[in-house]
């Protein structure tokens, strides 16, 4: 059996960092796993579901690539879907602090999991999931950031389509 990670996060929604992180892996381990986390503390944009519709059609086409949600810890989903790491993308220094945390509390949780951490691409150094909604929600125009099945959507949630 190949290598396998899950690359877990809220993606409320994906954006073409976390495509650039994906495409990334896929030069590194067979399968990816995007786990969508059903229980995040963040008040979110988008439905699990609409999360879900977003990443599948996104990834509809890139073989190696499935999309899936998790409720509870982390390493308990990864360690049941058998994955040989969690990834997780670095944009910049600032990520480092909480990233470096989770890293180490996951490993405290489960020693058998490791985090592999990959740079994002620089041209998407800026974007977040935050940032993207922020333009978004004054009618900024989100093309070219998000997949353009996600440009669409944040059209259309914010009365813009
Ligand atoms: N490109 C663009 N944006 C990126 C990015 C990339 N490559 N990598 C991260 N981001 C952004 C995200 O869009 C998000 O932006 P936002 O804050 O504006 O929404 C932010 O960076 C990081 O958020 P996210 O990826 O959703 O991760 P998180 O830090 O909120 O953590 C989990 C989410 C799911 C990984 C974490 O909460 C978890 O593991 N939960 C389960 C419970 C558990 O086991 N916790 C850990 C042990 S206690």
């Amino acid at each position: 059996m190949g290598k396998i990670a899950v690359y877990p996060g809220s993606f409320d929604p994906v954006t073409n960092g976390h495509c650039d992180v994906v495409q990334r892996s896929l030069n590194l381990f067979d399968k990816i796993i995007i786990a969508v986390a059903t229980n995040g503390t963040k008040d979110p944009l988008f439905t699990i579901e609409e999360r879900l519709e977003m990443l599948k059609e996104t990834f509809k086409e890139i073989p190696g690539v499935e999309v899936d949600s998790f409720d509870g810890l982390l390493v308990e989903y990864a360690a049941e879907r058998r994955a040989d790491a969690i990834l997780r993308g670095l944009r910049a220094v600032s990520d480092f602090e909480h990233e470096f945390q989770m890293a180490l509390m996951n490993r405290k949780l489960n020693r058998t999991v490791e985090t592999v951490f990959l740079m994002t691409g620089l041209r998407w150094i800026f974007i977040s999931s935050s940032i993207i909604k922020e333009a978004a929600r004054f009618g900024g125009d989100t093309r070219g950031m998000v997949p353009d099945n996600v440009s669409q959507k944040l059209r259309e949630k914010f009365g813009k389509a």
